[in-house]
């Protein structure tokens, strides 16, 4: 029918009316005439042929491409035609895996992707996570633009539905990851209602990685430590900051100070950097202590080192006072990193009161003024609530290996570091070495692993690259 049967109906509430209400208002209903919905439908397939060719020009170009050949010569040619595609795939295939992954393989798995995991659940997911918008009861969800995949992660590219913002999808990557059946899911925001979704298909982080090459040239900047989830290697900074590495006995802190270490080595072969090491387990970095400018294992020596740190520091700055306002490492000025393994055993476990209150003013100033003049504080702790370390606030950068809570994330990466996608809590205990950083100038947390520095790793790095000028090499106290 063409024309509207009836003419305007009033709407019926739905709801029983109150009977006090002595006055009830509804909108007039007005059908809409038939030909305006086929019109609308016959729009929007005009778009979608308009668009199709510009959203897959491979796909289509083939299917024109298949027609006119099968129109003129038949439908043989078609079948010998795409037989050739076929061989002449299966040859970029074999000779060129890389480039025909890019260009072909994970193009076909976007499209795949796309259709049959995003496309076909998206309305549902996206409603029941609660991101769908209802205006005037009429729902809104916001559209897939976009997806592409790379060798380890679905990209979906998103535009958002005005009036919502990325945090919304934020607070929601938990329901996210588990309706589209991936193990996280991360927002990046692009522009102005424009976000990317970001699903791993498999953890990239699975497998341990070997101790990492010696870089010829360390920058104390960015030292590579392990990778990323995206295979790109993890460059933790050192100099210009303090690291706190946060995770429970066996998360693999160990294996983070260890990197970094080693990432040095050149350094502190040349005398332009060194380690203070600060044991009090015994157990992790007592093994290279051939490489450590100072050392100590108990709590006495510990604190007699931080004490000693914080005597050079201050000489420094006050020669650098109104002279020079940052630090340059050279042999004379060394940059120095103080490693605290197990840093609550000296604040906050140590029986004597007298060294735990040394211990925190000492990590207190080192990390509030050992900066700009070239001091670093790396230290371990396992367990990040204030009453066993009310210092974390003064360590610019953190690391969360697995955390006992998830209530512990936060402390760790910052306010909203779990909504973000950062759960820690939730690191398989089979996967030491696993944590979530946040990298400079990114409020998003990234999944990364520190490379494993075994035992044999760590002998040859004392046989090849002990510091040579042994001027700096004085134990302290009970080190010795
Ligand atoms: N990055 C890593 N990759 C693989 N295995 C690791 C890694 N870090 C640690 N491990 C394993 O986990 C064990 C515990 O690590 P460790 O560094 O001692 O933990 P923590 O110091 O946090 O208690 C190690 O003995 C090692 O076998
Ligand atoms: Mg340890």
């Amino acid at each position: 029918m063409w024309w509207s049967p009836r003419p305007a109906s009033q709407q019926v509430q739905a709801t029983t009316p109150v009977p006090a209400q002595a006055f009830r208002f509804a909108a007039p209903v007005l059908p809409t005439p038939v030909a305006l919905i086929v019109a609308r439908w016959l729009a929007r397939l005009v778009v979608l042929v308009v668009k199709l060719p510009f959203r897959f020009p491979v796909a289509v170009a083939a299917a024109v491409a298949s027609f006119l050949v099968w129109r003129a010569f038949g439908w043989i040619t078609v079948a010998v035609a795409w037989s050739l595609v076929d061989v002449g795939l299966l040859v970029w295939w074999r000779r060129w895996p890389v480039s025909f992954r890019r260009w072909v393989g994970l193009r076909v798995l976007a499209a795949w992707r796309w259709w049959w995991v995003y496309a076909r659940q998206w309305q549902p997911v996206l409603v029941v996570a609660g991101l769908a918008e209802t205006y005037q009861e009429r729902q809104y969800l916001p559209r897939i633009r976009r997806v592409t995949c790379s060798a380890w992660a679905d990209r979906v590219r998103v535009r958002l539905v005005a009036g919502t913002t990325p945090a919304d999808f934020e607070n929601r990557v938990a329901e996210l990851a588990h309706g589209f059946g991936a193990p996280s899911c991360r927002v990046t925001v692009l522009g102005p209602r424009d976000v990317v979704l970001e699903f791993p298909r498999w953890d990239t982080l699975a497998e341990p990685i070997a101790a990492l090459d010696v870089p010829t040239v360390p920058d104390l900047g960015a030292l590579p430590v392990g990778l990323q989830e995206d295979g790109t290697p993890w460059r933790l900074r050192l100099h210009g900051t303090h690291v706190l590495v946060v995770g429970v006995t066996g998360s693999g802190k160990g294996s983070v100070l260890w990197s970094a270490i080693r990432a040095m080595l050149p350094a502190l072969e040349d005398g332009t950097a060194q380690v203070w090491a600060v044991d009090p387990k015994r157990m992790e970095l007592s093994y290279g202590r051939s490489l450590f400018a100072r050392y100590a294992d108990t709590g006495e020596a510990a604190v007699a080192l931080l004490e000693e740190a914080v005597a050079q520091m201050r000489e420094r700055a006050e020669r650098y006072a109104g002279r020079q306002r940052s630090h340059t490492p050279t042999t004379e000025d060394p940059f120095t990193v103080v490693v605290l393994d197990e840093v609550a055993f000296l604040t906050a476990y140590h029986p004597d009161r007298d060294v735990r209150r040394r211990a925190e003013n000492a990590i207190a100033t080192l990390t509030s003024q050992g900066r700009s003049v070239g001091f670093c504080v790396l230290a371990a702790l396992q367990d990040p609530r204030k009453e066993v370390m009310n210092l974390r606030n003064l360590f610019p950068d953190k690391i969360a290996l697995r955390l006992d809570e998830a209530s512990q994330v936060d402390m760790v990466l910052g306010e909203g570091a779990r909504d973000r996608g950062a759960n820690a809590h939730l690191i398989d205990s089979t996967l030491p070495g696993v944590a979530f950083v946040r990298l400079e100038g990114s409020p998003m947390p990234v999944r990364v692993r520190a490379a494993y520095v075994s035992d044999d790793d760590i002998d040859t790095m004392t046989a090849n690259h002990a510091p040579t000028s042994s001027s700096g090499l004085c134990a302290v106290g009970g080190a010795a």
